[in-house]
């Protein structure tokens, strides 16, 4: 792991894997193949990250727009979805990886939900990295579902209009209890959030690659930390404020 500074790694690292469409489009494949390879991708970067040390890894699986695409390539992503929670079960138990999720998981199936709930339940001690997966998942729907949170807990009394302050809307969040990330990462050379964490993101560093996500490897994910660590994160601050520190 040449160039990297294991005393400055990102803490929370989110990733937009995009780009299976046209991978697949590229080699001559259907859409779904490409799909297929780009599980793959995240086998190895969980993996990565878990090796590397990152605590907390947000893949963006699949977004609220997506429901919207073919229904057989819904259907062949939801399917995938299910068969990845199988199949990487054993290795989050025995990697000592904790999974969680984000986004409007009642709109799922209830077999997936099922094994969703059951891979959450069987994996909520570990203590490794958190891999948090968002499904259905869109920060705008997010940020009114709070909002919606918010105002009922006020309506029952659980809450006083005049405690929301930032810290306590972050908690009405689905990311509660987690940290902002430090690193968001998009592949395929797109320079977009796609309704991604958008309340999340205030302070983010964002890196932007070219690779495809089935593509995507160790290397790359290493490139993007290596990078991650030339910057100077100031929050608002001066540079020499932040060297009197
Ligand atoms: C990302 O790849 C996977 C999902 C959005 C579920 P795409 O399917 O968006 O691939 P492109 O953007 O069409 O290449
Ligand atoms: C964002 O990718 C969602 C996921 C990676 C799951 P999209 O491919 O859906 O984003 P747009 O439509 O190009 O903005
Ligand atoms: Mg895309």
């Amino acid at each position: 792991m040449k160039d990297l500074n294991l005393k400055n790694l990102p803490g929370h690292i989110a990733i937009i894997m995009d780009g299976n469409g046209r991978w697949a489009e590229k080699h001559m494949l259907g859409r779904i193949t490409g799909h297929k390879k780009g599980a793959r991708s995240v086998r190895v970067t969980v993996k990565a990250c878990r090796e590397i040390g990152i605590r907390y890894l947000t893949l963006y699986a699949f977004s609220v727009e997506n429901w919207f695409r073919p229904s057989e390539e819904v259907g062949a992503l939801m399917e995938l979805l299910e068969t990845y929670l199988r199949l990487e079960l054993p290795g989050l138990i025995k990697n000592d990886i904790r999974l969680t999720s984000i986004g409007d998981i009642e709109a799922l199936s209830g077999p997936i939900r099922e094994i969703l709930g059951d891979a959450m339940e069987k994996t909520a001690g570990n203590k490794g990295m958190v891999l948090n997966l968002a499904l259905s998942y869109g920060g705008r729907d997010e940020i009114v579902h709070a909002v919606k949170k918010i105002l009922k807990d006020c309506q029952d009394g659980i809450l006083r209009p005049h405690d929301v302050s930032k810290d306590v809307f972050s908690r009405y969040l689905y990311t509660c209890g987690l940290p902002d990330p430090d690193l968001l990462i998009r592949t395929s050379g797109e320079y977009r959030l796609s309704n991604f964490l958008l309340w999340q993101s205030a302070y983010t560093e964002f890196y932007f690659t070219d690779v495809l996500w089935p593509d995507f490897r160790r290397k790359h994910l290493v490139d993007a930390i290596v990078d991650f660590q030339k910057r100077e994160r100031r929050f608002g601050l001066t540079s020499g404020q932040l060297q009197r520190d």
